[in-house]
This record gives structure tokens, sequence and C-alpha cells, in this order.
């Protein structure tokens, strides 16, 4: 198969993960022993861009970084992975952390602290995607400002771009960033938040009462139950993902976003793209960590031939 290199870019986040495994997790005012922990490279906004950069897309990245030791790290990690740095600022002050807690079955907690990702601003966004030609999908998440999507979506779908929101962490959504997302994409927690009487995507109908409420195109990921999506009808199609045994979940919900995204941008259809997403996802829970969990360019064209069959 001759390798797709759709353009994406994400204006997103970007974090440095600190893990903690650990058996038991502490109550108020507790303390307790953990097993082990690991520094790594997080934010859903980066994420997703190294899942898409894994499976062959040219990937630019815009963010804000502090002037710090992390924020250097970082802009070295995006370099030596082929990641577009250019459109990246550095302010002064703490760049974004996220301390995060994993349990045995792989469940995680996470806290964002976003530091310099607050200092974006919509004139940032904006300028960077009006700079560059053929961009075919722009991603946003909800750890930078929702102004700052806002303008980047705007901007991309004057140039015919395809926009995808993945409302994470769940806040409320400013109406008119649902009016600039061409697909929005919450994990189930998310969709409760957003569900006007707080369900669960326990069945079709309360899928399609909150995608048709959305009036967009519409998936929710289900964790080990794959992940649903609205069709251009408004029919709910499902996705099953493969049984694996999961160790760590964090940044799967990512994986699948990135890997869905590259799917739209390389012309598969909405079922491929789902099930590129949701194969993704699966791989991820079976490695430790955030992006050191993402398949490497190899095992990712591996796991992209499942669903291209080529
Ligand atoms: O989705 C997982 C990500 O959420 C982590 O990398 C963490 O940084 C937070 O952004």
């Amino acid at each position: 198969m001759a390798k797709i290199q759709p353009r994406i870019m994400v204006v997103g986040s970007t974090m440095i993960d600190m893990i903690t495994y650990s058996k038991k997790i502490p109550n108020a005012g507790e303390t307790v022993i953990g097993d082990t922990f690991a520094l790594g490279f997080g934010g859903k906004g980066a994420n997703q861009a190294v899942m898409a950069r894994r499976l062959g897309a040219t990937v630019f990245m815009v963010n804000t970084l502090g002037d710090d030791v992390f924020g250097d790290t970082t802009v070295k990690n995006f370099e030596s992975q082929g990641i577009d740095t250019s459109l990246i600022k550095r302010v002064s002050g703490a760049s974004g952390v996220a301390p995060i807690w994993v349990e045995p079955s792989g469940a995680n907690r996470i806290i964002c602290v976003p530091g310099a990702n607050n200092a974006m601003t919509p004139q940032q966004a904006q300028s960077a995607v009006e700079g560059l030609a053929d961009i075919k999908v722009v991603i946003g998440q909800l750890e930078i400002p929702q102004e700052v999507t806002i303008a980047a979506f705007s901007a991309a779908q004057k140039r015919g771009a395809t926009t995808i929101l993945n409302p994470a962490p769940f806040a409320p959504l400013d109406p008119r960033l649902i009016e600039v997302s061409d697909w929005i994409i919450p994990n189930e927690t998310e969709f409760s938040g957003m569900h006007p009487r707080g369900l669960h995507p326990d069945s079709d109908s309360i899928i399609k009462e909150l995608s048709d409420q959305l009036g967009c195109r519409f998936a929710v990921t289900l964790g080990e139950n794959g992940a649903a999506y609205s069709d251009r009808s408004g029919t709910i199609s499902r996705v099953s993902a493969p049984r694996v045994k999961a160790i760590d979940t964090t940044g799967a919900g990512d994986a699948f976003v990135g890997a869905f995204a590259y799917g739209l941008a390389a012309g598969l259809s909405d079922q491929e793209a789902a099930e590129l997403g949701c194969i993704c996802a699966s791989d991820s829970v079976t490695r430790l960590g955030t992006q050191s969990s993402y398949p490497t360019s190899d095992q990712a064209r591996t796991l992209l031939a499942q669903v291209t069959k080529s």
C-alpha cells in the first residue's frame, strides 16, 4: 500500500505525566505506599499528535510551553518523533503537568495542571491554521481555553479542513465551539457530563439523543466495548474493540482520537476510521504509560493494515 501522509494539525495541550502505579489509592488524610513511578510525555493534544504521527501523518503541533526544563524536553520529544514544532510558543512560567494514579486494574485518575497551556491565544491558533496549506484535519481538546479552539476550528472550516473536538476533560461546552466542530468524540464520563439528564451511553437511543442534540457528527468511546458513532443519516453504528489484557488505560482515548483523525484524513470511511481508533486504543492499554504505550511506527503500520487489509 502506498503510504498516505495526510497533514493533521493539533491545537491542544502538552503535559508532563507523573504516573504513580499503586495497589491502593489514598483516602483524604491517608498516606499509602505506592509501587512504581514514571515520568512521561502526555497531554491529550500531544498524545493525539503522537498517535497520528506513528500512523504516518504529517503532524503540526500548536501549543504554548513554559520556559522550564519540561518545556525543553517536550519540544525535543516532538522533534525526535518528526512532529513539526514551529508553531509552539514559549512563555515564562511552568509547563503543564499531570499527576496520575493507576490502579492494578489499569484504571486511572488524573489531575491536569495546565500552566502554560492556558497562555495559548485565539490569535496564535488562527494564524497557525491560516498559515498552512492542505491541512485535512484539525483536532482540539479541553485542556486549553475554549476560545482558542473556537478560533482554530473557525479558521479550519473556512479552509475546508475537518474539525474534531475531544471534549476532555469534561467542561460545559461553549455553543460556538459545538457549532464549529464537525465531529465531537467524548468518552463515557464526558458523555454523561454532556447528556442533558446525565445518562451514560448505555443504549443506541441514549447515544442518538445526545448526537441529535449536538447536531454534528458524533462518536463515543466505550472502553473495552469499543465505540459507537452516528453515521450520516443519524443511525448509531457500533465498532468492537479487540480483547486484550489492560495494564494501563492512560491515553487510550487519545490513541482512539489520534488514529480516528488519521483515518479520516487518509480517506478511510467513518467505519474504518473508528475500527482503527479501537484497534490502536486497545493496543495501547497493553503497555505502561501514555505516549510510551503507543505502537512504534512499524507496529502502527501493522495495525493500520488490519483495517485497510493490505
Ligand atoms: O488522556 C490522558 C492524558 O490526560 C494524560 O497524558 C494527561 O496528561 C492528561 O492530559
